[in-house]
C-alpha cells in the first residue's frame, strides 16, 4: 500500500447505519479509518483488538461547531484521503409541516447535517488536497434535490450540505480533489430509519447498508475512473450520474 493509500479516511455517522458500514468495510479491507459520531459503535468492543491498529474513534458531537473546529485542529497536517460524510439527524419523530416545525429541530438539523459538517470539511481541506488525490463523499438523499415534504429541515440541511459541496468540487478541482455526491435510489434498513417507520412494518424491500458501504469502498479503490459529481446509486450498485446545472 503506497503513501497515499495508506492515508486516512474519516467517517462520520459511524456508530450506526450506513456510516457503520462503511467503517466496517473499511476496517475490514485494511484501511487506516478515523470514525466520530457521539456514541462508540458497538462493534468497538468486539473488534477493538482486531482492528486497533487501523481504526481510532473519536466522539464528536456535529452539532457543537466549536467541537467540530477542536477535532480538526486535533488531526494535525497528517495526510487526510478521504472524507466520508454519513451522519444525519432525520429531524423530530414523524413527517411535518414546515409550519410546525420548531425552531430547536432546524437549528439541531440544520447544525448537525450542514454546519457541522460544513466545518468539518472546510478545516480538513488542507490535507485532502496535499495527497494530490483527495476524496469527499456525501452519502445523500434524494431530499437534497427533489422537494420533501414532511421533512423541510432535513431536506433543506442536505441541499444545504449539496450546494457546499459542489463549491468545494469547484474550487478544488485543479488540485486534484474529486467530491462525490451519492443519492441511494433505494432506502436502507438502518437504526435511523426503524426509527421513523410504524412498529411492524415490512422491511423487505429495503436494501442492507452494506450496499451504499461497498459503493463508498469502490470509489475509494478506483484510480481515478469515476469522475466526480452527483450519481443515483441504484440498487445494483451501479452509478448513474445526476445532471446538474452548472449555470444559467
Ligand atoms: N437509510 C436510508 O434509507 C437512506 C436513504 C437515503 C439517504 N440516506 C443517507 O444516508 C446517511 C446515513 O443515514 P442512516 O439511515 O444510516 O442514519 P442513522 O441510522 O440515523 O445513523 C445516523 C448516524 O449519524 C450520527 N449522528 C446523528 N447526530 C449526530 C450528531 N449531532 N453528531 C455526530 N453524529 C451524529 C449517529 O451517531 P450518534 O447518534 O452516535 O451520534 C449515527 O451514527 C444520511 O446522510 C442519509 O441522509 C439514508
Amino acid at each position: 500500500m503506497g503513501e497515499v493509500e495508506s492515508a486516512r479516511v474519516l467517517v462520520t455517522g459511524a456508530s450506526q447505519g450506513i456510516g457503520k458500514a462503511i467503517v466496517m468495510r473499511l476496517a475490514s479491507r485494511q484501511r487506516f479509518v478515523l470514525a466520530v459520531s457521539r456514541n462508540p459503535p458497538e462493534f468497538l468492543g468486539t473488534s477493538r483488538s482486531q482492528w486497533a491498529d487501523r481504526l481510532a474513534w473519536t466522539s464528536l458531537d456535529l452539532s457543537n461547531a466549536a467541537a467540530v473546529e477542536q477535532y480538526a485542529a486535533s488531526l494535525g497536517s497528517f495526510p487526510i484521503r478521504a472524507l466520508i460524510l454519513s451522519a444525519v439527524d432525520y429531524g423530530d419523530g414523524a413527517r411535518h409541516g414546515a409550519s410546525v416545525t420548531s425552531t430547536s429541530e432546524w437549528q439541531r438539523v440544520i447544525g448537525t447535517n450542514l454546519v457541522g459538517h460544513s466545518v468539518l470539511v472546510s478545516r480538513l481541506l488542507s490535507q485532502l488536497v496535499r495527497t494530490g488525490s483527495g476524496i469527499i463523499i456525501h452519502v445523500s438523499s434524494d431530499v437534497a434535490v427533489t422537494p420533501a415534504a414532511g421533512r423541510s429541515a432535513y431536506g433543506a440541511s442536505k441541499a444545504g450540505l449539496h450546494a457546499m459541496l459542489r463549491a468545494v468540487e469547484a474550487e478544488h478541482q485543479p488540485d486534484g480533489l474529486r467530491v462525490y455526491q451519492l443519492i441511494p435510489t433505494f432506502q436502507s434498513v438502518t437504526e435511523g430509519i426503524r426509527r421513523r417507520r410504524p412498529v411492524g412494518f415490512d422491511f423487505s424491500s429495503y436494501a442492507d447498508p452494506a450496499l451504499v458501504a461497498e459503493v463508498a469502498e469502490r470509489l475509494l479503490s478506483t484510480d481515478h475512473s469515476v469522475q466526480g459529481g452527483t450519481y443515483l446509486v441504484r440498487r445494483n450498485g451501479t452509478l448513474d450520474p445526476y445532471p446538474e446545472a452548472t449555470g444559467l
